[in-house]
């Protein structure tokens, strides 16, 4: 076992630090606050590679592994959550799928585009009667006689980055009567007629990330744009999940560096009963307890990331491995933030600190990507073999 990290693992890492110091720290409040989605910030993270770490260079990528994508996601996420969840949509939930499954066309288009920052990509999945049971959409496309295009009608909702998307990778059911083995993937370019987007949901935390419903309203998809085979679809929306999830559990350990960082040089410096409060044991508790959960976390994702690149060369599964990172990481972020808040007491509830953002922030890391209830649900499903 090697804890060492590769020179290009450095190099990435040490990349989006100068980044996220320079560039994402100081405006983060304010981004916040205005809930503005920071374009500019996010097409200069695409020239630098970060949208698309794990893309070949042969598709506008930066050709690095996953341990360099979850490194360089922590560090983003340590500045502003909101940034990475729009860079994990780009590099997780939309290069990923189409490098695995698409055709060399699909790759030189969309995912080029996307892991350049030229383009955002989307992940539409979520419907307004289903977002665990994700099998049960109501979404349809169906196939043009001719076999030319597939007419799709669809509502999606909760889709990250949709208000600014370019492209979205979209799931519909081209067999109903098949259930999970009915439903296909396409990938839809939102400039096309018949695609339109719905209200911008106000939301507690990753406030800048845009998240709206859409909608396909009779929408002509080209039949190059099925993303895979038909009826392959629901698989392909879980395998992304399952990637997915590792980039959660770096957003959930980046955050939870920062609050941990703040709560430290907090203890040293706040001085009651004439002493620093981290004199104290009941915060030296807090921060050994936030500490162990902290690198636990860290530990699990970046052993998931490893699981992964491992998968590529193997071709198994690492299913558990991703829903183990995001369910530990994402409940010790939520512990690590809820402390934080309690360790800086009242200033912890004000916007003149960042503690109260990272709080709000670590909730979602518990929701998306599958609730901290589906990834129990996973792993006892895979561990038992029952159902
Ligand atoms: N990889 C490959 N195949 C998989 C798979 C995986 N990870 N998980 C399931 N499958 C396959 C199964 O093997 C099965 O295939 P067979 O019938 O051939 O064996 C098929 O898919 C159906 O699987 P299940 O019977 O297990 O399906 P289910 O209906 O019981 O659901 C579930 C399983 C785990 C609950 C799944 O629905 C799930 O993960 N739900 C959560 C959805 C979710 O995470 N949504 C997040 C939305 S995206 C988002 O949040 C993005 C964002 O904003 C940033």
């Amino acid at each position: 076992m090697d804890f060492n990290l590769t020179e290009e693992q450095q190099m990435i890492q040490a990349a989006a630090r100068d980044f996220a110091r320079e560039r994402i720290a100081p405006v983060a409040a304010e981004f916040d606050e205005s809930g503005t989605f920071p374009i500019d910030n996010i097409r200069a993270m695409g020239e630098l590679g970060l949208m698309g770490i794990e893309v070949p260079e042969a598709y506008g990528g930066a050709g690095l592994d996953t341990i360099g994508y979850a490194l360089a996601l922590m560090e983003i996420c340590e500045a502003d959550a909101a940034h990475g969840t729009i860079m994990s949509v780009n590099n997780s939930l939309f290069c990923n799928g189409i490098l695995k499954h698409g055709t060399e066309d699909q790759k030189q288009k969309y995912v080029r585009a996307v892991a350049s920052g030229e383009a955002i990509g989307a992940y539409a999945l979520t419907e307004p009667q289903s977002g665990s049971d994700a099998s049960n959409m109501k979404s349809r496309a169906v196939r043009s006689d001719d076999g030319s295009h597939y007419v799709i009608n669809a509502r999606k909702s909760w889709i990250t980055s949709g208000p600014y998307a370019d492209y979205l990778v979209l799931f519909a059911m081209t067999d109903p009567e098949a259930g999970a083995k009915g439903v296909s993937a396409f990938i839809i370019d939102t400039r096309v007629d018949g695609f339109s987007r719905g209200k911008t949901e106000p939301k507690l935390g990753i406030r800048a990330s845009a998240t709206c419903e859409v909608e396909l309203d009779d929408y002509k998809c080209p039949a190059d744009c099925l993303l895979g085979e038909e009826g392959q679809g629901f698989k392909i929306a879980m395998g992304v999940l399952d990637a997915g999830r590792i980039g959660i559990a770096a957003q959930a350990v980046g955050i939870a560096q920062a609050a941990y960082d703040a709560s430290l040089a907090w203890s040293r410096d706040r001085k009651a009963f004439g002493r620093e409060i981290g004199s104290f044991q009941m915060i030296q508790a807090k921060i050994a307890d936030m500490k162990c959960r902290l690198e636990a976390a860290r530990l699990l994702t970046l052993r998931a990331a490893w699981a992964k690149m491992q998968a590529q060369r193997t071709g198994a599964r690492f299913t558990v491995d991703g829903s183990m990172a995001k369910l530990v990481a994402s409940e010790a972020c939520m512990y690590i933030t809820h402390q934080a808040v309690q360790i800086h007491g009242g200033m912890g509830y004000s916007k003149e600190m960042p503690v109260e953002r990272y709080f709000r922030d670590a909730k979602i890391t518990e929701i998306y990507e599958g609730t901290s209830e589906i990834q129990r649900m996973v792993i006892g499903r895979t561990e038992t073999g029952l159902r």
